[in-house]
């Protein structure tokens, strides 16, 4: 380049900023049908099921993904998870754990015993001839522990062990093996779970909208007008933009290498976007002091990477578990480096005291309401042709058809479980007891 060559400005077309051809349109969303399709979620994925802290030793849990019931137990420190629907009555086995010996559980009702690494039937209590022993048995999850948390490969029942792709593909991109593809010049590069010495922080709780309108908010940048009175914002002044506008065409590059996560970046804080600090005709500013530079990815099943929030050296990341087509598992997580003790202890002070109640909790807060808010015009599936958006939300547009290009698999609607129909006699018991339908199994007390 010599000093003569123009600068290119990024010419505004009349959409805002990106050509109308990424608009969408019944064009563009013939193009993510699968994506409409997905209601119960991805399945043959990697998904968060519980914190290691939450499984104890000989410990057994009752959880669903994507519909499919599913019972985790942990036998000399390993973690084994199987369908949780016994194949003579289908009750749930966690219901009320009974387990002989270190191998097995045994369904509590009629005495089914499965083998925890295979699922097959290998006994029944009160009927040891039975024809039907060593023939049959419930599917079995592969699981991996990892940064003190439990990963569970949700299959479909005929997927085969060897295609079960490694975690890390279903895991955010990493750095800084990635920094040069995805430059990160305003912060330092973001931490990984699979780092060593990492440390993940964070909670989950069960959120009351279906899994995908939950995903489309983590990486709305429309959307950042929500969190504009939170505490945090205020109290560290940060310079939280009222929305951020594409400018270019490129201002998302899909991630789509053959041999990793698939999803798609987004070049925040790059020539590529424009924050957005004042609105002229409701005369409002952004007032802010500090700047808060942060960027967001998404890969599949739906993992949110939010790099340098909130604050840096520290990476969040969020999952959206469907649970059923109207209930997902909303995980947040907060993830650090720590070489050392010292280190460690001074992050769980800082998550304790700040981030847990003012992000986690404050910020996220208003992420839930919103998407639970979103809940009613989506629930029926026609939200997604009669919803009219706007330049911004070309994110979620090229979110759709990564996911609907790369997806393992449609979960079936769920089978024989709760809250798959929506007016059962238990469900409506449960309610006026005060429980709301969520994540955990019900446990039986004698
Ligand atoms: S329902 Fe499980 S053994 Fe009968
Ligand atoms: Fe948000």
């Amino acid at each position: 380049m010599n000093d003569s060559t123009p600068i290119r400005r990024r010419v505004r077309t009349a959409t805002g900023g990106i050509s109308d051809s990424r608009v969408n349109d019944a064009k563009t969303q013939s193009q993510y049908q699968p994506y409409k399709d997905a209601a119960w979620g991805f399945i043959n994925h990697w998904y968060p099921a519980l914190f290691s802290e939450e499984l104890g030793e000989d410990a057994v849990e009752g959880i669903q993904i994507c519909g499919i019931p599913i019972v985790l137990r942990r036998v000399n420190g390993k973690v084994f998870a199987l369908k949780d629907q016994c194949i003579h009555r289908g009750v749930r086995l966690s219901a009320k754990p009974m387990c002989f010996d270190k191998k097995s559980i045994t369904c509590w009702y009629h005495g089914f015993t499965f083998d925890l690494e295979t699922g097959t039937l290998v006994t029944i209590v009160a009927n040891e001839e039975d024809k039907l022993i060593g023939t049959t048995g419930i599917t079995s999850y592969p699981v991996q522990e990892v940064c003190g948390m439990i990963f569970v490969f949700v299959r479909a029942d005929d997927f085969p062990d060897a295609d079960v792709p490694p975690l890390s593909h279903d895991l955010p991109v990493r750095f800084p093996e990635r920094s040069e593809e995805f430059p990160h010049p305003l912060w330092p590069a973001a931490p990984s779970i699979l780092d060593e010495n990492a440390v993940a922080l964070g909670m989950h709780r069960t959120g009351f909208t279906n899994w995908r309108i939950a995903c489309e908010n983590g990486f709305d940048n429309a959307h950042i007008l929500v969190h504009k009175d939170n505490t945090i914002v205020q109290a560290m002044n940060w310079v939280l933009p009222l929305g951020i506008l594409p400018t270019s065409d490129d201002c998302i590059s899909p991630i789509e290498d053959e041999d990793g996560p698939k999803g798609m970046m987004q070049w925040l804080f790059t020539d590529r976007w424009a924050p957005v600090l004042e609105n002229k005709m409701l005369d409002i500013k952004v007032e802010g002091l500090n700047g808060r530079f942060y960027r967001t990815s998404v890969v599949l099943p739906g993992v949110l990477m939010v790099e340098n929030w909130p604050e840096e050296h520290i990476v969040q990341y969020e999952w959206y578990v469907p649970i059923t087509e109207d209930t997902h598992e909303y995980w947040e997580v907060l993830v650090k480096v720590c070489p050392d003790e010292k280190a460690q202890k001074d992050f769980k002070y800082r998550f304790d005291r700040v981030f847990l109640p003012l992000c986690l909790h404050g910020f996220n807060d208003c992420d839930l309401y919103a998407r639970e808010a979103m809940h009613d015009f989506y629930a029926d599936g026609t939200g997604w042709d009669n919803e009219q958006l706007v330049s911004t939300d070309v994110s979620p547009i090229t979110w759709r058809k990564i996911a609907s290009r790369w997806n393992r698999g449609i979960a079936p609607p769920g089978r024989g479980v709760e809250n798959a129909t929506k007016h059962s006699p238990i469900k409506y018991r449960r309610l006026s007891e005060g429980k709301a339908p969520g994540y955990f199994v019900e446990k039986i007390n004698d």
